[in-house]
């Protein structure tokens, strides 16, 4: 796939799409990590005076973090150290006549992308390139760059249609990413550990499957929602704290497919032993005597996990074992990952980089990854319609 490099021109008009997605509480950004990320890709084009036009998301119609991409523009600026444009408009008359008066170095963020109801339908890139606003937007544009990793599992227009119709390049921070996890699958599982926790099931369900199927990881340890997943499936229950919890939350079709990996896979997957639960504080119970909702994973399941990190070489980190927003049930998450930062360290998933944070691992980690379903999908072995797309551009404009 063609880099940035082959996008950067002086003059040119460059329709950069990032994912700036972020924790919204309260109308406020509490997380800026993606935008961080994705400033430096625009800095690099900025740099290089192309007139940059990004196109971003933030949450989806109906949310509460569905907001105007408004308040993402001072995070952006603070990381430029300069300001940037906002546009109140995603491809109307507006938006387009400030992009046609866009100079050399400048950066226009558009409306959020999702406010076009066409947005969230997903449909082939060829369909994508139909829609209002690849119809509107790419005539003014010279290249598209694809930066926003934490989507690329989206087929959705901004994702896929404007490929079709444009010379496009991959951007540095979607780079990096497909570059890291190509280390992961040289390996051929030798030493790879996958420790998988949070509360995305079926896609880690699936990731747990094609990872050991394909001989990607050597072993695999579960923790949180999806520890109680396998846990169920695995003692049947016996307890039914845990068993009603997986019951509330709808997850029993998940019990019959995790049972189904344990017959297979059984001496590679490891499940929590014990849990902790909150008896006036954490108190630590086995699998057998838990008298209520496990909030995180035990001692004797940490010792255990712990001696899986030192045996392994790479170890992908992805959801935590327990609900870290408690500082008490954070316990199991925080010495996982300290243990796992002195190995290959990959972190990525849903509620990942809050748990290295708290860990202070952030900066130990060999990858930290922006995505959080694309990034589990992407190590499950699926295909992403966004690479699908460039690859379909890249022989069709043979940039
Ligand atoms: C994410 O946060 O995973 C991405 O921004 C994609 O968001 P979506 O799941 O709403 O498509």
């Amino acid at each position: 796939l063609p880099n940035i490099n082959k996008c950067l021109r002086k003059g040119k008009t460059l329709f950069i799409r990032v994912d700036i997605n972020s924790p919204i509480v309260n109308g406020k950004i509490v997380d800026d990590f993606r935008i961080r990320a994705h400033a430096t890709t625009l800095k690099l084009a900025s740099e290089a005076g192309a007139k940059a036009v990004v196109l971003a998301h933030q949450g989806r119609p109906g949310q509460d973090d569905f907001t105007s991409l408004e308040i993402h523009k001072p995070y952006i600026e603070k990381y430029l150290e300069r300001p940037i444009k906002f546009v109140d408009d995603v491809a109307g008359p507006e938006a387009r006549r400030q992009i046609k008066e866009l100079r050399e170095g400048e950066i226009l963020l558009l409306e959020n992308v999702r406010l076009l109801s066409e947005e969230v339908i997903e449909k082939v890139p060829e369909a994508q390139a139909e829609t209002y606003l690849v119809r509107k937007l790419a005539p003014l544009g010279d290249y598209f760059v694809f930066d926003g990793f934490a989507v690329a599992h989206r087929s959705q227009p901004s994702v896929v249609g404007f490929p079709m119709v444009l010379p496009s390049c991959m951007g540095p921070v979607f780079e990096r990413e497909l570059r890291a996890l190509s280390v992961v699958f040289e390996r051929r599982g030798k030493g790879v550990l996958l420790i998988a926790g949070g509360a995305k099931i079926s896609d880690t369900l699936k990731a747990v499957e094609q990872l050991l199927k394909s001989n990607t990881a050597e072993h695999v340890a579960v923790g949180g929602l999806v520890g109680f997943v396998f846990s169920v499936a695995k003692y049947g229950f016996v307890n039914s704290a845990l068993r009603q919890e997986v019951e509330k939350g709808g997850y029993m079709p998940y019990v019959d497919k995790a049972r189904a990996l344990l017959d297979k896979y059984g001496k590679q997957i490891y499940t929590p032993i014990d849990f902790a639960v909150n008896q006036n504080g954490r108190m630590d119970v086995d699998i057998y005597s838990l008298p209520q909702v496990p909030l995180d994973i035990g001692r004797s399941t940490v010792i255990q996990f712990k001696e899986l990190i030192e045996n392994s070489e790479i170890v992908i980190f992805s959801g935590p074992m327990g609900y870290i927003e408690d500082e008490r049930f954070a316990a199991g998450t925080i010495e996982l990952m300290r243990a796992a930062s002195k190995k290959r360290l990959i972190l990525g998933g849903g509620h990942t980089i809050l748990g290295a944070e708290k860990a202070g691992v952030l900066d130990k980690a060999f990858h930290v990854s922006t995505g959080g379903r694309a990034f589990i999908q992407t190590i499950g072995g699926e295909e992403m319609p966004a690479v699908k797309a460039l690859l379909t551009s890249a022989k069709k404009f043979g940039l």
